[in-house]
């Protein structure tokens, strides 16, 4: 048995024998005129398939409890052109399904299996189109059924949310995907060591995304699991900046939050360092305080905990921070009441990490946080960001600061996966000047 086979085996037992569960491979994205962005797999399809081809549907039937794959036909001059494809025989063989056919029969295969089951599993609003041509064929099957023809047969009456069974199995972490995790966050890690390295003023960012790219590909890792975000001075305080188009300047901080993606597994860090080497006292003083909400963090991460008491360990430290640095005034408890910190730190402390950088699952069930257990994945990263303004004193204006760990929940506690990249001031230092 595949990791991937013992998913869909999961999953059959879950639906059931009168259960049906279609799930699509995801499509191809035009860039410019005739060429493609490159091509991303489904999470959800690749993850109870390992098959990496466009065009391809899975159809999981719960009576026969059998694994049916449809996809491209072999096609000899097609792949002269655009590469190799498995087609059905070879696929069904070299990936373990129980039936493979031709993606062009997936409708009929599919309105022949979806007869006189009661519930009906898909990722419904994930492929808005396929949506409708799976609801055309249960339409027709509901229909016949009506029309009382004769051996007419019974199309579901239940239309079910396969996203609550795979987010639910994606949530903890197998013993191959925690490999795989572990080899990404490495690969990142070492990425980020390079940056350290390379970084000097003068440079600009996107000669410093050039050197993560080349590091994530160099390990193997096609592409990087988000757009790198290669932040300097001030633009650190944008969170989602992606245009990694500015100058490095002697003086700043550079903020870079990148993460490899390494066969359908992301990494995703975050670390933060003066371009010249040498972190300014009031550089510091910021830094200090988010790294110390960072490890407090993480040492709080162990099965049973609860997230919003981690979330609160490292809010406490950040604003009590804030006061020390004169930035907030009153109390620690009337700052978290009023939240009058979200000014310099508006985001969470962190996500699951797994297939997408944020990934499924939920943090929150029947209105109570879910308990960490082990096998979940999550980021910790608290930050603070002090934009320019005329009462923020000026050796803070434009400091923004984050640090980004991935931390694997285990039987007794956690593993930091990320520790490879210098977090401490000292280290990082010594790093840039190696
Ligand atoms: N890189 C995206 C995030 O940290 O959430
Ligand atoms: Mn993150
Ligand atoms: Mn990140």
């Amino acid at each position: 048995m595949t990791p991937y086979s013992e998913r869909r085996r999961r999953v059959l037992q879950h639906i059931g024998s009168d259960g049906i569960a279609v799930v699509f491979a995801a499509p191809e994205q035009r860039r410019s005129n005739d060429t493609e962005y490159p091509f991303r797999q489904d999470s959800y399809f690749y993850y109870l398939t390992g098959f990496d081809e466009p065009e391809a549907v899975l159809i999981l039937d719960g009576a026969a409890q059998t694994a049916t794959l449809c996809c491209r036909d072999k096609d000899p001059l097609g792949e002269i052109w655009n590469g190799f494809r498995y087609g059905a025989e070879a696929a069904k063989e070299a990936f373990g399904f129980d039936e493979a056919d031709s993606v062009v029969r997936w409708r009929y295969r599919f309105a022949q299996a979806v007869q006189n089951k009661r519930r009906l599993y898909a990722l419904w609003q994930l492929y808005p189109e396929r949506d409708r041509e799976v609801m055309q064929e249960w339409h027709a099957v509901q229909q016949s059924a009506g029309r009382g023809l004769q051996n007419a047969s019974s199309a579901p009456d239940n239309l079910c949310n396969l996203a609550a069974v795979l987010d639910g199995m994606r949530l903890v972490k197998d013993g191959h995907e925690i490999g795989l995790l572990k080899k990404a966050a490495e690969i990142s890690a070492a990425a980020h060591i390079r940056a350290m390295q390379k970084t000097r003023p003068g440079m600009d960012e996107l000669q410093i995304e050039a050197e993560l790219l080349h590091e994530f590909m160099r390990h193997g890792a096609r592409f990087p699991a988000y757009n790198s975000i290669v932040a300097g001075g001030k633009n650190a305080c944008c969170l989602h900046y992606t245009a990694n188009k500015d100058l490095l300047r002697d003086g700043d901080l550079l903020l870079i939050d990148a993460g490899a993606e390494y066969r359908f597994y992301a990494g995703d860090i975050t670390r933060t360092f003066p371009v010249n080497g040498r972190f300014s006292a009031a550089q510091k003083d910021v830094y200090e305080i988010v790294l110390a909400a960072n490890e407090a963090a993480i040492a709080a991460v162990r099965p049973n905990a609860d997230w919003a008491d981690i979330h609160q360990t490292a809010l406490k430290i950040l604003v009590q921070g804030l006061l020390d640095l004169k930035l907030l005034e009153g109390s620690v408890d009337g700052n978290i009441e009023s939240q009058a910190y979200r000014r310099f730190y508006m985001h969470g402390l962190g996500h699951w990490l797994g297939m997408d950088v944020h990934d499924v699952g939920k943090r929150w069930h029947d209105g109570k946080p879910v308990l960490l257990q082990a096998g979940m994945y999550t980021t910790i990263e608290p930050g603070l960001y002090i934009a320019a303004a005329d009462d923020i004193p000026e050796h803070f204006r434009d400091i923004g600061i984050r640090i980004e760990d991935n931390v694997l929940v285990t039987e007794n506690g956690c593993e930091n996966h990320t520790a490879a990249a210098p977090k401490r001031v000292a280290n990082i230092e010594e790093t840039m000047r190696g």
